[in-house]
């Protein structure tokens, strides 16, 4: 069984992304994103509020679940919101992505490798 935590659940790939594994007899699903579970199947997987700017949110989550594979949809994503407010766009699009690695190497002891698909 692999345990696979996928964050920005409530968004639109992430949704895509838990349909998809929900109910996999080989996958323990764990949907995370902000605030409450917005999605409207509930069935299948498990469901955590996490906020990914905020470092002591994933590591709780991430030592609870102790996920094998993370996917990261969450996401600053209004290219015009990014423009007008750099600085948040940073902490969403870049500097929570440190606290995901940080906190899946606090829970594995291993390296990490991070892909990032460009579209
Ligand atoms: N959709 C596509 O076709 C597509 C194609 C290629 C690449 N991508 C990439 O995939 C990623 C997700 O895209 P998307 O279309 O699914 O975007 P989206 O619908 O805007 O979803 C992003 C999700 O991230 C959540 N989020 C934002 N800040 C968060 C935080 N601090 N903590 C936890 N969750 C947070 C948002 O929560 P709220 O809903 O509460 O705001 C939202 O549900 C982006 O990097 C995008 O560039 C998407």
């Amino acid at each position: 069984m692999t345990t696979i935590l996928v964050t920005g659940s409530n968004g639109l790939l992430g949704q895509k992304i838990i349909y998809a594994l929900r109910n996999r007899e080989d996958v323990k699903c764990i949907s995370t994103s902000r605030g409450e579970n917005r999605m409207k199947a509930k069935d299948g997987y498990l469901y955590s509020s996490m906020d990914i700017s905020d470092p002591s949110s994933v590591a709780s989550v991430f030592e609870k679940y102790r996920p094998d594979v993370v996917i990261n949809t969450a996401a600053m994503t209004n290219v015009d919101a990014c423009e007008n407010n750099r600085e948040e766009a940073w902490l969403l699009n870049v500097q929570s992505v440190v606290y995901i690695i940080e906190a899946y190497r606090n829970i594995k002891h291993i390296s990490l490798v991070c892909l990032r698909i460009l579209f």
